[in-house]
């Protein structure tokens, strides 16, 4: 599995060496954008990604928690941003034309909902998306618990995307650590996102590789 540990988590004061820990051992840097609208809070914008971006060596992530996203994606794709998803409560009628939109200006495509959305209408996307976010607790805070049921989810969307013969990616995010790794690689998720169980570790690196040999 890919970890993409969340800066949400980091020391805000300290950015430069969390970075410069993910460069060292994570596979994707997850990146959370909210604008306190499609949440309820407010995270970082550009003042804070153009900076990361220049010391990043791994993939960035940029996971948009913002009503209209596609007004961000030309700005994401200047700052070397290789994987954006957007949630489909914020996109509605318009998801296919923003996957076609980060495919255009050459940036991999993510679908994200929240856990009160059904599956089920991710499976249009199935074809167009590069990967599928499912939020496994309600986007918009670091720290909550993991909501089990999350696991249906993930191998309900896994055996569609199976049965159709696509290959895309399942991302989970919220409330990720050691206790659930492994039962959601058997889910069927491809890519754990976690803030809190990599950087309230006090080995941020062994978190990382616990989470992928899970
Ligand atoms: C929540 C964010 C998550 C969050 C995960 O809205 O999308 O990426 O940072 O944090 P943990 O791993 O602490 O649940
Ligand atoms: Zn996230």
């Amino acid at each position: 599995m890919l970890i993409a540990p969340s800066l949400l988590a980091a020391d805000f004061m300290n950015l430069r060496p969390a970075v410069e820990m993910l460069n060292k051992g994570a596979d994707w840097i997850h990146l959370d954008i909210m604008d306190g609208t499609l949440v309820p809070n407010i995270s970082f914008g550009f003042s804070v990604v153009d900076p990361l971006s220049k010391l990043a060596t791994k993939p960035m992530d940029a996971h948009l928690m913002v009503v209209h996203p596609e007004r961000w994606f030309e700005r994401l794709s200047q700052d070397g941003v290789s994987y954006v998803s957007f949630h489909l409560e914020a996109a509605g009628r318009k998801t296919s034309a923003h996957i076609e939109a980060l495919h255009s200006l050459g940036l991999k495509a993510g679908v994200a909902i929240n856990p009160d959305v059904p599956v089920s209408r991710l499976f249009p996307y199935i074809g167009k998306a590069d990967y599928f976010l499912i939020m496994s607790v309600f986007a918009g805070f670091g720290g909550q618990k993991f909501i089990y049921e999350s696991l249906d989810r993930i191998a309900a969307l896994r055996e569609e995307i199976s049965r159709r013969g696509h290959r895309a990616l399942i991302e989970v995010d919220g409330g990720v650590g050691t206790g659930n790794a492994s039962a959601l690689r058997q889910a069927g998720a491809d890519i754990l996102v976690a803030g809190s169980s990599v950087f309230n570790s006090d080995d941020p690196l062994a978190a990382i590789e616990a989470l992928r040999q899970a």
